[in-house]
């Protein structure tokens, strides 16, 4: 019997028993096999509700109201943050390989790039699966709670490319991409969804968002100086850098989360607020719009005149 498997662990050799293989593993740990071996004997068979905690997650929707089109929305938005927690899942190995190749960063994109795919296509859920009536009245149990208040989402972005290009449109082109990572988390794209520039306050939406997070952002800013998408791609040998393939995926990600995504989710704010205001706070008509935000991740792989255009077709 073989396990043809890099066993960094077992120093297995193909043709041992497996019961050779367990006790080598645990004496290799300094570990009295045998204990680990009773320990199977007692331990109970496990099911698909231990391993997945289906009880737990299940009890997890915990509705405001006794509306049902409610469940739609947080059981909507809690796939959204487990896809955003794989998403991240992926994007770390990426940070982790330290001999990266260009096949391994062409599968880890394919796999990132298929989740954001997922979300942009799936968010008719919002856009076409409630009821207006139903989310105008619990809507209001909700301010000032916002999706915009998703740690994740912010750190997908800040994995993804250099923090420079989500500095907020309005200063991005003359920003210091080596001013200290407070400043750079003080300029980001997202502050103008509720602070004012001239007096430095902030909306209550962005208050606790800061309180709870602010501290593990100013981190990943910091490391994602060197640890992003972007600088991973350009650390990639020359010959996989002109990769027509790779490119193709590395825009097509860029697009998909930058445009496709914000205008799904825009179009469902525009059928559910219609003009008016967002449970955040945010003067979201504008805010929201890709040709303000200019979010671009991978601005090299865009030629000027995409750039010059990006988001005024939608
Ligand atoms: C009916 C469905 C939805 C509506 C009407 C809606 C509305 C809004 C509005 C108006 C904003 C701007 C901030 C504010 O003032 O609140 C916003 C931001 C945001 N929402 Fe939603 N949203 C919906 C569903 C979702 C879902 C399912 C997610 C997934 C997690 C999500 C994630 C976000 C994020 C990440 C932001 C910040 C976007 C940015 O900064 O550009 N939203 N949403």
């Amino acid at each position: 019997m073989s396990c043809n498997k890099d066993c960094a662990n077992c120093g297995c050799i193909d043709d041992k028993p497996m019961i050779e293989r367990i006790t080598d593993k645990y004496q290799k740990l300094g570990q009295n096999p045998d204990v680990y071996m009773e320990g199977l004997l007692w331990s109970k068979p496990i099911t698909y509700w231990d391993y997945v905690m289906t009880d737990s997650l299940l009890n997890l929707q915990i509705q405001r109201t006794t509306l049902p089109d409610e469940m739609v929305f947080i059981g909507y938005h809690q796939i959204n943050e487990l896809l955003f927690k794989m998403i991240l899942w992926e994007i770390n190995q990426v940070f982790e390989n330290e001999s990266i190749n260009e096949n391994f960063f062409i599968e880890k994109l394919k796999r990132i790039s298929r989740y954001f795919d997922m979300l942009s296509s799936s968010f008719d859920v919002m856009g076409d699966g409630m009821e207006k009536a139903q989310y105008e009245k619990f809507r209001n149990t909700l301010t000032p709670a916002s999706g915009f208040q998703s740690c994740q989402y912010r750190q997908i972005e800040l994995a993804s490319t250099n923090a420079i290009n989500l500095i907020d449109n309005r200063f991005r082109k003359d920003f210091d991409p080596n001013r200290s990572s407070e400043d750079i988390y003080e300029h980001l794209y997202w502050q103008a969804a509720g602070k004012d520039y001239t007096t430095g306050e902030k909306s209550l939406l962005i208050k606790l968002f800061e309180k709870k997070y602010k501290k593990q952002l100013v981190e990943d800013i910091e490391n994602g100086r060197v640890n992003n998408l972007y600088a991973k791609f350009l650390s990639l040998s020359n010959e996989a850098q002109i990769n027509p393939a790779l490119i193709a995926m590395m825009r097509h990600f860029d697009y998909t989360v930058n445009i496709e995504w914000v205008m799904a989710h825009y179009n469902a704010a525009a059928k559910y607020l219609g003009d008016g205001a967002a449970t955040g706070g945010s003067h979201w008509q504008k805010y929201m719009h890709p040709k303000y935000q200019r979010r671009i991740f991978f601005p090299s792989l865009w030629s000027e005149e995409e750039i010059a255009s990006w988001g005024m077709d939608c």
